[in-house]
């Protein structure tokens, strides 16, 4: 471990995990896990900043870190762990909190977007999320994040909290950075192309969630909105098939131009089947993976308590060091 750079990530347990986040996320997480130390979190206290229903949250959780594993994600290689079962993350956020200032936080994008649309709950919580964020990632002395476009305004607050208690108490925090992948897709809404893939969109046609049996993925692609246009051509204009054709290559590897040579005359409906089916197969042993997992709680549950312990320690060092610093009295 002592000579790989650490690596640490993060998602919500919101929604349904969706091909999106497969491509976008855990697919690059999967060929991370050899070159680096690999952390990787459900964080469940960050949803709180939304009201949740207590039984779905949990039931989420334990979804969302059995999906992880079903992809892939091997929890002999990395740390993985829900966010809430390590406490240091909430200590240091307190203390985090009082490096931070109302002016940062108030700039945040991410911030004035989501009190737009959740006006009647605009809690603290929301405000400071990014601190918890900061504390996520300082914790560990991270070296690289990987981070969607939307998450790099928090990148940027973290790095400039850590550069601050540094200057202030000597080097304390490592300072991350983000890090972009190589294969970068953005996977558009297969409703609305111009919109992302979300993963907590209200309408379920939008997305593929990764647990959609494929009666459902099938039909999803078959009916996903494309353009007015026959031809199996990349072009950003033609956000609909383009977006697909982005899927398409994602999963298979293929380049566009390798696609279009394959598609040449041949119609949407030709190319959306095959489509609907690669999906299928990508994730036919993830669900099967998925299912034997769940049946399994108890694999699941110390999976999940040997990730917190490794977590905590690690963890805990840095937290220490840090009380150590302002004054807190260590006993
Ligand atoms: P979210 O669903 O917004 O919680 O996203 C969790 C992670 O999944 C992000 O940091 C991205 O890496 C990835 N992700 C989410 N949506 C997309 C998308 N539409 N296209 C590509 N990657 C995505
Ligand atoms: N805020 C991130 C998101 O919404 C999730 C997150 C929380 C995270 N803590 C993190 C991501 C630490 C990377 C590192 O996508």
């Amino acid at each position: 471990m002592e000579n790989r750079k650490i690596l640490l990530s993060g998602i919500q347990p919101s929604g349904n995990l969706a091909i999106a986040n497969y491509i976008g996320a855990i697919k690059n997480w999967l060929s991370l896990q050899e070159q680096y130390y690999c952390i990787y979190m459900v964080v469940d206290l960050h949803s709180l900043t939304v009201r949740q229903d207590p039984k779905e949250l949990k039931k989420r959780c334990f979804e969302f870190i059995g999906q992880y594993l079903a992809c892939g994600l091997d929890p002999e290689k990395n740390i993985i762990f829900l966010q809430s079962q390590v406490s240091a993350h909430s200590e240091l956020a307190w203390i985090l909190n009082c490096f931070t200032y109302m002016g940062e936080l108030s700039r945040m994008t991410q911030f004035k977007e989501k009190s737009t649309r959740h006006g009647e709950n605009i809690n603290a919580g929301l405000f400071t999320y990014p601190v918890l964020m900061a504390a996520d990632i300082l914790l560990y002395q991270t070296d690289l994040v990987p981070v969607g476009e939307d998450q790099k305004q928090h990148l940027e607050i973290t790095r400039d909290i850590a550069i601050r208690f540094n200057n202030l108490y000597g080097e304390t925090f490592r300072v991350p950075e983000p890090f972009i992948p190589e294969v970068g897709a953005r996977i558009m809404s297969l409703q609305d192309p111009t919109k992302k893939m979300s993963k907590s969109d209200e309408d379920p046609k939008s997305y593929i969630a990764l647990l959609d049996n494929p009666d459902v993925i099938k039909s999803k692609i078959k009916r996903a909105v494309t353009d007015t246009g026959k031809e199996i051509i990349y072009n950003e204009n033609r956000p609909g098939i383009a977006n697909l054709m982005t899927i398409y290559s994602c999963l298979t590897d293929k380049s566009f131009s390798k696609i279009e040579e394959e598609y040449q005359g041949k119609g949407y409906a030709e190319f959306k089947a095959h489509l609907g089916e690669i999906i299928v197969e990508t994730l036919r042993p993830v669900q099967k993976k998925y299912e034997v997992l769940m049946k399994n709680k108890d694999t699941l549950y110390n999976i999940l308590k040997d990730g917190a312990e490794k977590a905590s320690k690690m963890a805990q060092k840095t937290l220490s060091k840090v009380q150590k610093k302002i004054g807190i009295i260590q006993i």
